[in-house]
């Protein structure tokens, strides 16, 4: 395999990130010095206890938040300092988000789902759609392009979210508990398929879980306990 320049830059760093939430008078410390690299083709495992701060790394990785101080760099592109005009344009080109609860669009079918990454990014037309039933084939839904979300199982939704994720060609994807509402033999399974997926691309990836059984599918595990990191 020959090694070029993007793949020795990390898909993510972020360094001494703080995130403090404040409700009136209160304040919740989310994230405290929480400094993470993750390689370009990494796929880190995020574990620790609900509160601890799981979704609001990701979503800060992500350029959904912005952290109250820190630095964060996607690639080459330091996100901390853009306005929302630059974090949307962000968001659409180098990152890709699949939730606990698979946020497909109920009135568009399994295609449809997938393509409406590429309108926003207004790369229409009949490339977007031969990647779109690319994608479909290799996560196993070929014959479910058609399909509506109320008409597919919950792996097979998870999987339309898989591959919604990618249409984009991501740097990074951030997977927030994507196998929580599956049982154990089709989570693995969609691990199974998020691991061949991202190695296939070279593709980074954070995994949040509660389920270590999860984390053996990831290149590394890094555990949060009350916002603080730890190896
Ligand atoms: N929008 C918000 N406003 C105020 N506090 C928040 C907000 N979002 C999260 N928090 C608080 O920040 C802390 C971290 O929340 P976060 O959602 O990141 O945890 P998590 O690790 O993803 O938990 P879970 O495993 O339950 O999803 C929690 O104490 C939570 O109550
Ligand atoms: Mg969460």
């Amino acid at each position: 395999m020959t090694a070029h320049a993007s793949e020795a830059t990390p898909a993510l760093q972020m360094a001494d990130i703080r995130k403090v939430y404040r409700m009136g008078d209160n304040e919740v410390v989310a994230l405290d010095h929480a400094s993470l690299t993750v390689g370009a083709d990494e796929i880190v495992a995020l574990v620790g206890p609900s509160g601890s701060g799981k979704t609001t790394l990701c979503s800060i990785a992500g350029g959904i938040l912005s952290a109250t101080s820190g630095t964060v760099t996607v690639g080459t592109e330091e996100i901390s300092g853009y306005g929302d005009k630059e974090l949307t344009t962000f968001r659409q080109n180098q990152v890709g988000f699949v939730f606990q609860s698979v946020n497909l669009v109920p009135f568009l079918n399994a295609r449809e789902n997938l393509l409406v990454v590429d309108e926003l990014g207004r790369r229409e037309g009949k490339p977007a759609r031969d990647r779109a039933d690319r994608l479909l084939d290799e996560l196993g839904l070929a014959d479910r392009a058609k399909n509506l979300p109320s008409q597919l199982s919950g792996g097979q939704k998870q999987r339309v979210a898989i591959g919604r994720a990618l249409m984009n060609e991501p740097r990074l994807v951030l997977f927030d508990e994507p196998t929580s509402a599956l049982d154990t033999e089709l989570g693995g399974q969609v691990m199974e398929l998020i691991q061949s997926e991202m190695k296939a691309r070279g593709t980074a990836a954070i995994v949040v879980t509660h389920d270590e059984r999860i984390t053996e599918y990831c290149d590394r595990t890094v555990r949060i306990t009350d916002g603080v990191l730890a190896a």
